[in-house]
């Protein structure tokens, strides 16, 4: 990968969704889950690493109830921008989650192969309860079916950049989502 010092805005075709708009929606997500969790006694919140960090920190101080957080590292992209279909976990939980309520906070929902294998190989450590959050979501892309519980975004048929995404793992630092220029990929 050849990096440069060029400002990164310069690769950036145009903003998706701003940085107001984020804010606004994590809070509508982070009170919805909030009561939608209200009877429950324990909350564990699984970033997926590492598109989701970003999303993660701000949902986390979004939600106003008590929550525990914990990473896992899984793995589906080559460098491109089209899945590769093999998901591999490079980092697994810290902690059991066995008899624990626990919600998958994901980036991004495209062929849904992730979310897939993630929801198979959690659910075999026998949580209570196990949703999957996602901030955004790429219907017209599904090749295997997830139930999602709660989206931030639908969203076109783009690869998109910041808030935690990435192209060739740059670009998680820009503060909006972003589509990049078209000579970025060549
Ligand atoms: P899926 O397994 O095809 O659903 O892909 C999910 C993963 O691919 C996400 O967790 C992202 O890491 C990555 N991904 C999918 N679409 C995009 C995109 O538009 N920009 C950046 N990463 C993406
Ligand atoms: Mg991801």
């Amino acid at each position: 990968m050849t990096q440069t010092n060029r400002p990164l805005v310069d690769d950036i075709a145009y903003v998706l969704i701003d940085e107001a708009e984020l804010k606004r929606r994590i809070e509508e997500l982070g009170e919805t889950i909030r009561t939608d969790y209200a009877g429950a006694d324990d909350l564990f919140l699984i970033c997926v690493l590492k598109g989701a960090y970003i999303f993660l920190a701000d949902l986390s101080r979004a939600l106003a109830r008590p929550h525990q957080v914990d990473f896992m590292g899984v793995s589906s992209y080559g460098g491109g921008t089209k899945s590769s279909g093999a998901v591999q976990i490079i980092m697994d939980l810290k902690e059991d989650i066995g008899g624990r309520h626990v919600l998958i906070i994901e980036d991004i929902i495209d062929s849904g192969r992730t979310l897939a294998y993630m929801q198979r190989n959690l659910a075999a450590r026998r949580p209570a309860s196990l949703r999957i959050c996602t901030l955004l979501n790429k219907p017209s892309r599904r090749e295997v079916e997830v139930p999602v519980d709660y989206i931030g975004f639908d969203i076109p048929d783009e690869f998109v950049v910041g808030y935690g995404l990435d192209y060739d793992q740059l670009y998680r630092n820009l503060p909006y989502i972003a589509v990049l220029k078209p000579q970025i990929f060549s």
